[in-house]
């Protein structure tokens, strides 16, 4: 498939450049401009499939601009991008020929979804009712950034979820964003005007956990100085987020597994019950299902809770995320600090996207926060990433290169190389008819270095023979 070609209209140059690089990275064939009438010396000599201009800039504004694009080429689909601050602007700018208009400070998933909208064959109106409600609910999500496969699947799943009402049980590695996709089916759900409450069961100490979830009533043990109400009664007619629930204390379980079964919780030291209507997510970094087999986790509270089981994928199966979120952290993190980074330099992009990630989002941010702090201003490059991900980068492939798998039975070390030095040789010898300076050249070896591992061979392996 041919690239797309994009040309982004705008004075200020890290906006510029910020598109540009998300742009470049989703395979579309980027041009800038820094003001209107750039673009139109731009437009009138290349080929663009779409156009992303600002409104507000020195000279011609964005909506002359489109007026007079349009009028050279009705069929160039245009993008005005602005804080915008009235209804009227918009419906302006709509009027005039544009394709859409898109909120500053950009949101690059919302971009992401016009620009497919904008670019697909299917028809402009259908697509552009479907990506206000997609936009929408994407806004309702709160910060949930993610356009690989998986993670557009798994936040379809999650509006499905949060109209369910069900139980459900998130599940995932550390640092995956557990925590946001719970808080984002409740955002979604109908119970979205009532409260969020998580409790982290791993980070309580097991006597407090009790009184922690359900309440107590005054003096029900030593330190109970007041009638307290508990975390489930906070999250009455919302929702209970049980945080690293493979860390309950089983005694805990089943007086948990009773609440799910009868909707009433009893506080501690209390007589009586009463009735609530809590929706329960609960989460764990840690595989349930062993905990259960290995009798740490009840069976039946296991079932009860995974009504719905939702698994968050770790970010090394969805590196086609980490520009995105690496940009959107950048962003976020130059707001915060008030500094300046620009960008990230394409190879360092490359050794993010090639590394392994361990602690998933949680490490990506962090990393973007030190980076950003440490930096300042420039442009993020592969000399400022740590270590671990600058050993990374390989040096020119080696073709002939092949991984030897390790029999259980162990190996000699120094003769299986040998005998990987030989073949190599013997290989280059045979590709250049026996030729020793043309092989010594294949192997980026001198030739007198050849010539002595030739002799030092026929010494130590008689099975090799090489004519000279
Ligand atoms: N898709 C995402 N888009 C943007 N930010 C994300 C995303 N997923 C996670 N984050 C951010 O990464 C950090 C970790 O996410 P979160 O706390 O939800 O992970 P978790 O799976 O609950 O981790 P843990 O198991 O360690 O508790 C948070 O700061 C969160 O805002
Ligand atoms: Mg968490």
């Amino acid at each position: 498939m041919v690239a797309k070609n994009i040309l982004v209209v705008d004075d200020d140059a890290k906006c510029r450049e910020f598109i540009q690089a998300f742009l470049a990275y989703k395979g579309y064939t980027v041009s800038l401009a820094k003001d209107a009438l750039e673009a139109l010396t731009i437009t009138d000599r290349g080929n663009f499939d779409l156009v992303i201009t600002d409104l507000m800039m020195p000279g011609m504004n964005g909506l002359d601009f489109l007026k007079r694009l349009k009028a050279r080429q009705p069929e160039v689909v245009v993008i005005v991008s602005s804080a915008f601050s009235s209804a009227e602007s918009r419906a302006n700018i709509l009027e005039a020929g544009a394709y859409s208009c898109l909120d500053k400070p950009f949101d690059l998933q919302e971009l992401d979804t016009l620009l497919q909208g904008a670019l697909d064959h299917t028809p402009l109106l259908p697509s552009k009712t479907e990506i206000k409600s997609a936009i929408k609910n994407r806004k309702l999500m709160g910060n949930i950034i993610g356009e690989s496969p998986k993670m557009r699947s798994l936040l379809e799943l999650v509006e499905k979820v949060a109209d369910s009402d069900s139980t459900a049980l998130i599940l995932g590695e550390s640092g995956t964003g557990k925590e946001l996709i719970a808080q984002a089916i409740h955002t979604l759900s109908n119970r979205k005007n009532n409260n969020f409450v998580p409790v982290n069961c791993g980070a309580i100490p097991e006597d407090l956990l009790e009184s922690e979830l359900f309440g107590h009533v005054k003096g029900s043990f030593t330190g109970a100085i007041a009638n307290r109400v508990g975390r489930f009664a906070m999250a009455d007619k919302g929702t209970l987020f049980l945080d690293e629930i493979g860390d309950m204390p089983t005694s805990l379980q089943v007086k948990l597994l009773r609440v799910l079964q009868s909707r009433e919780i009893e506080p501690v030291g209390g007589n009586s019950s009463r009735k609530i209507d809590t929706r329960i997510i609960a989460a764990t970094h840690q595989n349930l299902e062993e905990l259960v087999a290995s009798k740490l986790f009840r069976e039946d509270l296991f079932y009860r809770l995974s009504v719905i089981p939702i698994v968050v994928p770790p970010l090394r199966e969805r590196k086609e995320d980490i520009p995105l979120l690496a940009a959107s952290f950048l962003k976020r993190m130059n707001d915060e600090k008030n500094r300046q980074i620009d960008g990230i330099a394409p190879d360092a992009l490359q050794a993010l996207c090639d590394y392994q990630w361990p602690g998933n989002i949680r490490e990506l941010e962090n990393l973007m926060e030190r980076l950003v702090i440490i930096k300042g201003s420039g442009t993020i490059t592969l000399s400022d990433l740590p270590e671990k991900f600058t050993g990374l980068i390989r040096s020119a492939p080696t073709p002939a290169a092949k991984t030897y798998a390790l029999p259980t039975a162990g190996i000699n070390f120094n003769d299986v190389i040998e005998e990987f030095e030989n073949s190599l040789i013997m290989d280059a010898l045979e590709k250049t008819q026996g030729n020793k300076k043309e092989a010594a050249e294949l192997l980026n070896l001198k030739r007198t270095t050849l010539i002595e591992k030739l002799k030092k061979k026929n010494l130590s392996s008689p099975g090799l023979r090489f004519t000279a």
